[in-house]
């Protein structure tokens, strides 16, 4: 038995902030800001919006795509370094809002590799029989630990939830394989004291080499080569970065996502973001190969080649 994807959705709050808001913030420009990261605008959550509302928009959206109730979930795993609390999770918060069942719910850490790292861990729960159907969301509030006065980081982020529920699949569908990997000697490039610090040179020197290795890495696990692959969704933190994977792989324009442009880097949300996204426009099909990528603050990584389709 496989697991694999079977629905998919995405919250994203509505205050959109442009370059243009951040010029009249700290000195920037809208030039700069998209030309260095591709980003052109990104969403913020409300003072009354934490984490775990945008978590369960999200985790809504995603059990009506996979045409289920909460009552069919097995397990709960949020991916998260915003929760509304240190503690109780935010998967526990969701578990009561949605009305699931007392099914095992936790908190997973691993800054923007984390929704990999979530989809990973529910795999080995299904493959082993040992739950049917795990509910995974990444989610994000990153405008409260955004140091607002620091140019270097506050135009990179943004908040937004995306969720997916994965469960068993045909034999050549699903996840076909992966790669999790973490170099704790790199924290020190990106952390959380009260607000964000970041070595943006050091990160992007590790993720222009990470993400296309891992991308290439988890088609090669199959027995396949760069050119099968159909789709790519690599973590939106850069255009340049995911443009690095993209080449590697010699994929075209079209099949990489670029919700980056919209949403900036919301951390664990940006994959299932993008994923919901693609998927709702049809741009993800039946069959296609694709290829999840993220990295992140740990340092971390995580990939996955699956096969769409149930
Ligand atoms: O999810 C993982 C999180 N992190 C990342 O993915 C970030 C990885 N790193 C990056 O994306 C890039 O390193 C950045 C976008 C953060 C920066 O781009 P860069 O091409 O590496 O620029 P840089 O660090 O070489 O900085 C160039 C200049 C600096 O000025 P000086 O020292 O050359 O005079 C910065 O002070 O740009 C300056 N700068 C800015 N200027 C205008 C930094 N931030 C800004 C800004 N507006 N917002």
């Amino acid at each position: 038995m496989n697991a694999g994807i079977i629905g998919v959705g995405h919250y994203a709050p509505e205050k959109v902030l442009t370059n243009k808001d951040l010029e009249k913030m700290v000195d920037t420009s809208d030039e700069w800001i998209r030309t260095r990261t591709g980003i052109e605008e990104r969403r913020i959550a409300s003072d009354d919006m934490d984490t775990s509302d945008m978590a369960y928009e999200a985790a809504v959206s995603a059990l009506e795509d996979a045409d289920m109730t909460a009552d069919d979930i097995d397990m709960i795993l949020v991916a998260t370094v915003t929760p509304d609390k240190p503690f109780p999770s935010v998967a526990t918060m969701l578990q009561e809002r949605l009305g699931a069942r007392k099914v095992a719910a936790m908190d997973l850490s691993a800054a923007c590799a984390g929704f990999m790292y979530g989809v990973i861990t529910a795999k080995q729960y299904i493959e082993t029989d040992a739950y049917k159907n795990v509910l995974v969301v990444g989610v994000e509030k990153l405008s409260k630990i955004t140091d607002w006065e620091d140019r270097n980081t506050c135009v990179l982020f943004g908040d937004g939830a995306g969720a997916a529920v994965i469960g068993p699949v045909s034999e050549d569908k699903g996840i076909l394989s992966f790669e999790l990997g973490a170099d704790g000697s790199g924290g020190p490039h990106l952390y959380q004291d009260d607000t964000i610090f970041m070595n943006g040179r050091e990160v992007f020197k590790f993720a222009v080499r990470q993400m296309p290795e891992s991308s290439v890495n988890v088609v090669k696990k199959i027995g396949l080569s760069e050119q099968d692959v159909d789709y790519l969704i690599p973590h939106q933190a850069n255009i340049r970065i995911m443009e690095a994977a993209r080449q590697r792989l010699g994929i075209p324009e079209e099949k990489m996502a670029t919700s980056v442009k919209r949403y900036g880097n919301t951390s664990s949300a940006s994959i299932p973001i993008a994923l919901s996204e693609d998927v709702k426009a049809g741009k993800i099909k039946d069959n296609d190969l694709v290829v999840l990528v993220g990295f992140g603050g740990g340092l971390t990584w995580g990939a996955v080649a699956l096969r769409w389709g149930k």
